[in-house]
Order: structure tokens, then sequence, then C-alpha cells
């Protein structure tokens, strides 16, 4: 009996020497410890033993259990060390090797005017507003004091979507909305920034697309020279240091009185140049006194108080200050045009 025992021990040993992966040594354990394995055979045999024979042949068994149930687990500890080995090696990584350069965007220049623009006005105190660019008539139109029957109006201008919507003709819209929200609560200072359209024919210098951004102040003693003093800052802030700003009558609706602003030509220092044509000033944006209409629709006592409001045109800003001469360069998506605004990010 004994020999029989040594025997299952030598081949217990061998085949779990000779198991190479954890599947292969799982079939040994099962072979010699399983419930049908030749372990558990040599125990059913007890049976046939002397009663004097029986204790030590049961413990020589599970001396054997022992040893074959150590000596899987010990292979079984070398095998996933080895596994462990093999996916390290497997995965290891050349940090020399070059990297793939991965093509990143760049910030559009519009949106680079935007942002200069937000930081500019955030810096004084200003709110940045937002609004729908499928417009109501009343927020484009109605509170901003343009009548039903007002040239502005004119289909040719207009993209309607049915007679009460359309897509916002000027960045005025939001205004009149923050106007409305703030239910003649003072101050307001704010900023609105965003797309608008126009039915124009696209060519050099017209987009039926294009970007604005609009000033709005309302407070007590608010006055034309606040509005000059912001207006020159932002020159300076955008063109350079030095720049001066002119006011022109002009006419706008929603605002009284109204100015078309011209800044000191930034490449002649208004000496007169091809830029400014000569005259040393260039037309930069719209600006006036909130007429007290405006006020007083939405909700304003236009006695007590007053304010002011400016419209600049960022592909006219743009296409000054980074020499642009053709406005539909924006909306190309040409990738040559908009990689030459990398270096500014
Ligand atoms: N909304 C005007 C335009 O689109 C610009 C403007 C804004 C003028 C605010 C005056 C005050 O041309």
């Amino acid at each position: 009996m004994s020999d029989r025992i040594e025997q299952v021990l030598n081949e217990a040993l061998a085949a779990i020497a000779a198991a190479d992966t954890p599947d292969v040594l799982n079939e040994a354990r099962i072979r010699f410890l399983g419930k049908k394995g030749s372990i558990q055979a040599l125990m059913s045999e007890m049976k046939n033993l002397s009663k004097e024979e029986k204790p030590a042949f049961g413990q020589k068994v599970n001396s054997l259990k022992t040893a074959v149930s150590e000596k899987l687990e010990q292979r079984m500890a070398e095998l996933s060390a080895f596994a462990q080995k093999e996916k390290m090696a497997a995965e290891v990584l050349d940090i020399t090797l070059p990297g793939t350069k991965i093509d990143a965007g760049t910030i559009h220049p519009l949106i680079m005017i935007q942002q200069e623009l937000e930081d500019l006005f955030v810096g004084m105190g200003y709110k940045i507003a937002e609004g729908p660019e499928v417009e109501e008539d009343y927020y484009n139109f109605e509170l901003a004091n343009i009548p039903q029957d007002h040239p502005a109006r004119d289909m040719q201008d207009t993209f309607y979507i049915d007679p009460n919507t359309l897509l916002r003709t000027h960045t005025t819209a939001m205004q009149m909305r923050e106007l409305e929200k703030a239910k003649g609560q003072l101050p307001i200072k704010l900023i609105c920034p965003g797309k608008v359209y126009r039915r124009d024919d696209d060519d050099a210098t017209h987009s039926h697309q294009f970007m604005q951004c609009e000033g709005l102040v309302v407070g007590e003693h608010i006055t034309l020279a606040d509005l000059k003093g912001t207006l020159e800052y932002m020159a300076n802030a955008m063109f350079g240091e030095g720049r001066k700003v002119r006011f022109r009558p002009s006419y706008f609706p929603f605002t009284e009185p109204s100015v078309e602003v011209d800044v000191s030509c930034p490449f002649c220092n208004g000496k007169g140049c091809n830029v400014c044509k000569g005259s040393g000033w260039i037309e930069i944006l719209g600006a006036g006194m909130v007429h007290p209409h405006v006020l007083e629709m939405n909700g304003f006592d236009s006695d007590k108080c007053s304010g002011f409001a400016f419209g600049v045109g960022l592909e006219r800003v743009a296409m000054l200050k980074y020499g642009i001469d053709d406005i539909r360069n924006f909306y190309m998506n040409d990738l040559r045009f908009l990689k030459m605004f990398e270096r500014f990010d």
C-alpha cells in the first residue's frame, strides 16, 4: 500500500512541476485532490484494511494530501508571478519614441476679439449678458423703439421666420431683454456679445452673418461724457495707446442723441494713410444715450435715470487689428487663414 502512496506522490509532483499554465495546474489539482481523484481513491481503500493498519495508513494519506496541496499552491504562485512578468514585458512602453502630434485647433479671430472685449469690460465691473439668436420681433424692434412701419424693418434687412420671429439683426435685442428683466432696478452695466444676421449680399465688407458686442449702462447721472471716456478706454486697449475718439451726430431709433464713433487711425497716428483714406479717422461703432422712451417702455423713470449704449462690429475691429481686407475670410473655415492666429492665442 505504501508503494501506491509513494507512486501517487511522485505522479502528482511530476504533474505539478510540468504544469506550465494555471489551467493545466488546475487539471492536476482535480486529478489528484478532486472528489474522484487518486488521493480520494486511496482513502476509500481504507475499508479493506485491518483495524491495526488503518491509523498509520490514514496518516500517510493525509500527509500525502498536505504535501500535494502545498506543492500545488507553491506552483500556482510561481505561475502567476511568471504571468505577471510576461504581461509587464508585453506592455512595456518605449518612452523614447517620438509622440504623435495632435493637431489642435486655434481660437477663431472673432472669438479672440470677443474674449478681449469681455476681459476689458469685466475688468470695469460689467456683466456679460446672453440672449437667443432666434428672436422675437418684440425685443429686436418693438422695445428698441422701432415701430411697425420703420424702414429698419424692411424685409430686405431681416431674416423672418414668421411675422413675429426673426434672426436678430443686432445685439440690441439682448439689451432690451436685460432692460425688461431689470424691472426698473438700477444700476445696469453689461455687455452682450453675439452673432447677428442681416439680408445682405456678401462681399468684401458685407456678410449676412456677423458679430457685434453691445454695451449698456443705465444709472443716475450717466452722461455722454461717460460714454466718451468708456469708448476712449476701449479704443486704447484694442488699438494701442494714444487713440482718440470723436463723435459725429447720427441716428438710431433707440438712442437720443445718437453718434457715429471714429477712432484716430492706429496705422498713421491720425496723419492720413490709405487705411483711413487720408482722413486720419476710422469709423468703428454706433452709440448714443438710451432713448427716454426706451427706458420708459422698459419700466424705468427717465426723469431719475439715464444711460448710454454702444454697439461695435467685431469683424470691423478684427479687420483693423489684423489687417484683413475681406470679411468673408472669417466664414470660409480656411485653415491657412485660421492658423495665422495661432500665435495670438
Ligand atoms: N444696434 C446698432 C447697429 O446694429 C448699434 C448701436 C447699438 C447703436 C447701441 C447705438 C447704440 O448698428
